[in-house]
């Protein structure tokens, strides 16, 4: 499905149902160019998932951890050395994952269930995201339906 984003504020809207409707153990893939709104959006669903900590972008630690959520950036990982920053524990934590460059990985690295979400668009640009999920995100489907964002 493919929600268009006008503002900053409809990306807040987007990350807060995504937060709110995320199953326990989910995981989200996020991709899309430098300055697309992976981390704006990350700061969104973790508002929607309850997390009360400041979210700092991950961009020179790979991982930060929170209590319900861990926020990755493999951008400069890349698809190798994920043994090496421990990405299978982390995936096995009752928590949500999200991993900004999620992209970049080997989907044979990863479980079957996730959302992927792309954002296309930089600057003031609107943005449009494009969002897929299997099964255990129906609910978020529906949801997005009742927020009143442009999709098509
Ligand atoms: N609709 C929008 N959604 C998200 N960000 C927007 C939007 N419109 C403008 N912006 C601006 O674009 C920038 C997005 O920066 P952000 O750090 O979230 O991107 P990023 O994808 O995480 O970048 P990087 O690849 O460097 O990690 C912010 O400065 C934000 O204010
Ligand atoms: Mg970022």
């Amino acid at each position: 499905m493919e929600v268009i984003l006008k503002s900053v504020s409809d990306t807040e809207d987007l990350g807060q149902v995504i937060g709110a409707t995320a199953p326990t153990k989910a995981l989200i893939i996020l991709s899309g160019d430098l300055g697309a709104g992976k981390t704006t959006l990350t700061k969104a669903i973790a508002k929607g998932l309850g997390v009360k900590e400041h979210i700092k972008s991950p961009t020179y630690t790979i991982v930060r951890e929170y209590d319900r959520m861990n926020h990755m950036d493999v951008y400069r990982v890349g698809g190798g050395d994920l043994f090496e920053i421990g990405l299978d524990e982390y995936l096995e934590q009752d928590k949500v994952n999200i991993i900004e460059w999620g992209d970049l990985i080997d989907e044979r690295d990863l479980p079957e269930d996730f959302l992927r979400i792309h954002i296309t668009g930089s600057g003031d640009l609107e943005r449009t995201v494009e969002i897929s999920g299997g099964e255990e995100w129906t609910k978020l489907q529906s949801q997005l339906g009742k927020l009143g964002l442009m999709m098509r």
